[in-house]
């Protein structure tokens, strides 16, 4: 457990390193409705004539990736699929992808899908840029820190903004320990954001993505520390598109402009968190989807009105410019804070989510303690530092909440 102190002197010498990290936003190669088509010639310009598409089954049983692949067929550029992938990817699903990428002698990636398979596909590019080292050793901050091969990443969901952010969060199979490489090399150079591809997302999975993404504008957003203007602006940006549009998109899937403005949102929701970090909701929650399968929207889409109530008064000031963006009324900033929280509190009901997770076990409240600590203290510079205490009674709240 790290001393408080020694968290935010960590953090202030961090904030001065970040100024020479390279934070860059990926570029947009084509965006908009049936954009996807035009990729592989974009590709074949850059000179790669062999990809490895790694996706996932449930989207290849879906059909999802069938306009790429005619597109890739009709330019000439060649591909093998790896979709041999769970959510909340492990160690397993990424060898397997190296070796697919290997054997098969590609000369780039295509990442495909959800936060899943785009994270495992940056997984996969790390172990290529690191062959002497496993995943378990390149989780962490800056343990790649080597060029990748050429990456082009397709969200289709609208949540993780794994297409603008330096991490990609696996989980180690043999322990359930999920984690993150943290590396701006591993940052996608180039993004595709094609909403046509997001008009299957179930309900389900929309609210719970969405959430997500508003997770990471949050937690981004009430850090502060690391944050320029460019994050505060991304993150108040994604704030005001997710408010105005994602119970548009949950409502009607095949609400074009909704499923657009949702992964833009998702897009600087991702880039605000990925200098200005995720905080404790993150943390938390990666235990629950390592430890019992949990899924990472709906485990984010559950915790985060919790925590930013433990937090207090410290966000009260941060929380009621989100309320601002949003449009929200209060005598002062407390009150708009608290109207932010119910509005969040509101989204969990109207989209049919739990309000706790009755399962977590007592018994595992060490380990969970001991993970999320691990990830978030020293490097988050959350607004409250919290100890042992602290994630027992988050842990006591989630438990018992209804
Ligand atoms: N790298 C990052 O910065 C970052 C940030 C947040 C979360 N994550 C990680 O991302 C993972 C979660 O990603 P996710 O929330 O996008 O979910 P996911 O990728 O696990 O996908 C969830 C489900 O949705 C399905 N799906 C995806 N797109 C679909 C579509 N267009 N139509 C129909 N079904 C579709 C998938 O097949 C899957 O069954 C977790 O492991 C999480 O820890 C990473
Ligand atoms: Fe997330």
């Amino acid at each position: 457990m790290a001393s408080k102190v020694y968290c935010r002197v960590f953090q202030a010498v961090m904030k001065l390193g970040n100024c020479f990290m390279g934070y860059r936003t990926p570029e947009l190669v084509t965006a908009g409705p049936g954009s996807i088509k035009e990729l592989p010639a974009i590709i074949r310009r850059k000179g790669v004539d062999n990809v490895l598409l790694v996706t996932d089954g449930g989207l290849v049983n879906l059909g999802v990736p069938d306009g790429l692949i005619k597109a890739m067929e009709t330019e000439g550029l060649r591909y093998t699929v790896f979709s041999d992938i769970q959510p909340n990817p492990t160690d397993l699903n990424v060898e397997a992808g190296l070796r697919s990428y290997k054997e098969n002698n590609c000369q780039g990636i295509i990442a495909f899908g959800g936060g899943s398979p785009m994270d495992c596909a940056k997984g996969i590019a790390a172990r290529l840029a690191r062959p002497n080292k496993t995943v378990p050793q390149l989780q962490g901050i800056l343990k790649v820190h080597k060029k990748i091969v050429p990456f082009w990443a397709v969200p289709t969901t609208a949540g993780t903004g794994s297409e603008t952010t330096v991490a990609a969060v696996i989980t180690e199979a043999s322990t359930h320990h999920k984690a993150s490489i943290n590396d701006p090399s591993i940052l996608p150079k180039y993004a595709v954001l094609d909403p046509e591809l997001t008009k299957g997302l179930p309900p389900f999975i929309t609210a719970t993505t969405g959430m997500d993404a508003l997770c990471h504008a949050v937690e981004a957003y009430t850090n502060h520390t690391y944050n320029t203007k460019v994050e505060d602006t991304m993150a108040k940006d994604a704030v005001k598109l997710i408010h105005d549009w994602l119970y548009k998109a949950y409502l009607d899937g095949n609400d074009l402009e909704a499923r657009e403005k949702m992964q833009y949102a998702a897009f600087y929701a991702g880039r605000a968190f990925t200098r200005g970090c995720v905080g404790y909701v993150h943390a938390v929650g990666h235990t629950l989807g390592g430890l019992y399968g949990v899924a990472h929207g709906l485990a984010m889409s559950v915790i985060l009105p919790h925590v930013m109530k433990q937090f207090g008064p410290a966000v009260y000031d941060r929380l009621s410019d989100l309320a601002d963006v949003c449009g929200m009324e209060g005598k002062d900033n407390k009150e708009k804070a608290e109207k932010f929280i119910e509005w969040l509190d509101d989204m969990k009901k109207k989209t049919g989510l739990p309000a706790g997770f009755d399962i977590i076990k007592q018994e595992d409240y060490d380990q969970i303690y001991r993970w999320a600590d691990a990830e978030s203290n020293p490097l988050y510079p959350v607004p409250v530092i919290w100890q042992r205490e602290d994630f027992y009674k988050l842990l006591d709240t989630l438990r018992t909440a209804q």
